[in-house]
């Protein structure tokens, strides 16, 4: 499996908790310098997938390589080019910001002067420099997640794993994570990151590998993901009732699908594969067919189509069927 381009690759991967098969067979890859979103809900294997390439997991069979390490072969070398930054922050609550900081940094063998260095510069990247001196434990989620974000490049890994880095964030909060993880990607950093939200996804994400029940779903970038899985709906609101009938069988013969009448609303939609020119098609052919249009539009799938089309449920709707996890 030489790959030269790959910063990630894995193949085939399994890992079983006795009855549970948390991985089932996953692949995925991630080329060097770019962002891979890994997209599943509660329960879907992500941060299994995680640390397996991590090397915190060993897996049942298949085969995981990061930058041309394997994590089970050559796992002690394969820790020097990576960062991690898990689900719940790895912070010491009862050490200063800048103490966590240069702990890790000693952690990787820096010197200490080096180590002091780094710490400074990220505190500084990281808007912590006034709450580098105060305990771990008197920081906000969004600290936290900053102070462990810092702390998994300050060996300036290669290749970084982040386990969902904006869960329970404010929305200011993780726009500004978002800020940060853009800026190590235009150092060249390659990033694999999992998310169970959808925009979060299409906002940093290359690529998207969407997840559930330990397999891959589907694999693409936004847009690939959304042609693939989801259709556009072209949507036409008539004069009168009377016309909703002539309307239906216009629509009806664009890409042969039935389309669906809301009679109140006067309103007739049909899925269409046929990109922004339908709208134009449309027209003429209503308006040959004597259907007056009081209002016409495209809907574009959005991720939440996607994601709704390949797990057979909405993206909100997963945290409640695994429970809060
Ligand atoms: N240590 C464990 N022992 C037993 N089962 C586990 C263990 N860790 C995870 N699982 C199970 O494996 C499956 C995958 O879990 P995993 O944590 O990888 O999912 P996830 O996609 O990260 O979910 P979340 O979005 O909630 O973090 C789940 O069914 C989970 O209950
Ligand atoms: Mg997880």
């Amino acid at each position: 499996m030489t790959d030269l381009n790959a910063a990630v690759l894995v193949e085939g991967v399994h890992k079983h908790y006795g009855e549970v098969r948390a991985l089932d067979g996953a692949d995925l890859r991630v080329e060097r310098g770019s962002v891979v979103g890994l997209l599943g809900p509660n329960g879907a294997g992500k941060t299994t997938l995680v640390r397996v390439l991590t090397t915190l997991l060993v897996p049942d069979s298949g085969r995981a390589i990061v930058e041309g390490y394997d994590v089970v072969e050559d796992a002690d070398a394969l820790r020097h080019v990576i960062g991690l930054a898990g689900q719940s922050a790895a912070v010491d609550d009862y050490l200063t910001g800048r103490e966590n900081l240069e702990l890790v940094a000693r952690l990787y063998h820096l010197p200490k002067t080096e180590a002091r260095r780094r710490a400074d510069a990220l505190l500084e990247r990281f808007d912590l420099v006034e709450a580098g001196h105060r305990q771990a434990r008197t920081y906000s989620g969004g600290m936290r997640r900053r102070l462990d974000l810092a702390a998994s490049i300050i060996a300036e890994p290669p290749v970084l794993f982040l386990d969902e880095p904006t869960t329970g964030l404010d929305p200011r909060s993780r726009l500004a994570l978002w800020d940060v993880i853009r800026g190590l990607v235009a150092e060249g950093t390659t990033v694999l990151l999992t998310t169970q939200y959808l925009d979060e996804a299409d906002a940093l994400a290359d690529r998207i590998t969407v997840i559930d029940r330990g397999k891959v779903l589907a694999e693409g970038t936004a847009d690939e993901l959304k042609q693939q899985t989801a259709q556009a709906v072209l949507s036409v609101q008539v004069e009168t009732p009377d016309q909703l009938a002539a309307a239906a069988a216009v629509l009806g013969r664009l890409d042969a699908q039935d389309p669906q009448v809301e009679e109140a609303a006067r309103r007739v939609s049909v899925g269409t594969t046929r990109g922004s020119a339908v709208i134009a098609l449309a027209v003429r052919e209503l308006e040959a067919a004597g259907v007056v249009i009081d209002d016409i539009g495209l809907h574009q799938p959005t991720l939440d189509d996607v994601f709704l089309a390949l797990t057979g449920r909405a993206a909100d709707e997963a945290d409640t069927i695994e429970g809060a996890a």
